[in-house]
């Protein structure tokens, strides 16, 4: 896989970030989720929202930079419709309430059960619920930061690099998402589809991807650790299992 590749070439992969998604329903909120992370000393750097796709998201800093930022996104339900909020619920309620509030929480398996059907109930509504569903709470991606890297650390000399070796670049918006003006570049592998396990047999889905992230230095000379809203809204879409058009006015 991708982190072997660039281990044989580079001594030092740092993670720029992780991203993690849940519901605003209040037993998975972002704020009780996170707590193990804050206890630990991350704490929450700024918001986003994304109205549009009614997507609402926190970015997270431990003071020991050398540990990942936490991008954590949630779904608001209530926009969508009543068949589709009591699935989610019906999923939820299968969660083991002593499993909330564990450090380990975001690596543990998928805590439901769900038939193939209902992730194509809420696949039908919302890509980004479907995939929650399919997958439950571990990072859709893994963002390596590639300033540190000696051979690719401007990414589209990375991107050449992968592709030469087989990788398939996500590309909606372009294989490079934002610019040094807005000082963060990001790129991401396209996520591959992955055999999921569901109450009725098992069904290939767009699972998890590799990402990564050029941090710039701003004017007052320290390193933008902050998220672009427009590259976010294209690079959520790269779980989709369908792609679908994004209003680009969401991002703003
Ligand atoms: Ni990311």
């Amino acid at each position: 896989m991708v982190h072997q590749l660039l281990s044989s070439t580079e001594n030092t992969i740092v993670h720029d970030h992780i991203a993690l998604r849940t519901f605003d329903d209040q037993k998975v909120q972002i704020d009780a989720l996170m707590m193990p992370l804050v206890s630990s000393g991350y704490t929450c750097k700024a918001k986003y929202t994304f109205p549009k796709t009614h997507i609402s998201a926190q970015h997270y800093e431990h003071p020991d930079g050398s540990l990942p930022k936490v991008f954590i996104s949630h779904l608001e339900c209530h926009h969508f419709s009543e068949k589709f909020q009591a699935t989610i619920e019906t999923l939820l309620t299968q969660i083991p309430q002593n499993l909330i509030g564990q450090w380990d929480f975001f690596l543990t398996a998928r805590p439901w059960k769900i038939s193939f059907d209902s992730y194509e109930t809420l696949k039908n509504e919302n890509a980004y619920a479907a995939w929650v569903a399919a997958f439950g709470f571990r990072p859709t991606h893994f963002a390596v930061q590639t300033n540190l890297l000696e051979q690719y650390s401007e990414l589209t000399t990375l991107n050449s690099f992968l592709k030469t070796h087989g990788f398939e670049l996500n590309n909606t918006g372009g294989e490079i998402q934002g610019s040094p003006e807005v000082f963060l570049e990001q790129s991401s592998l396209k996520a591959a589809k992955t055999l999921v396990e569901f109450s009725d047999g098992m069904y290939p889905i767009t699972g998890t991807y590799y990402e990564f992230a050029k941090r710039y230095s701003m004017p007052n000379g320290t390193l933008f650790n902050g998220f672009i809203p427009e590259s976010a809204s294209n690079l959520f879409q790269n779980t989709n299992s369908q792609a679908f058009t994004l209003d680009r006015s969401d991002a703003s």
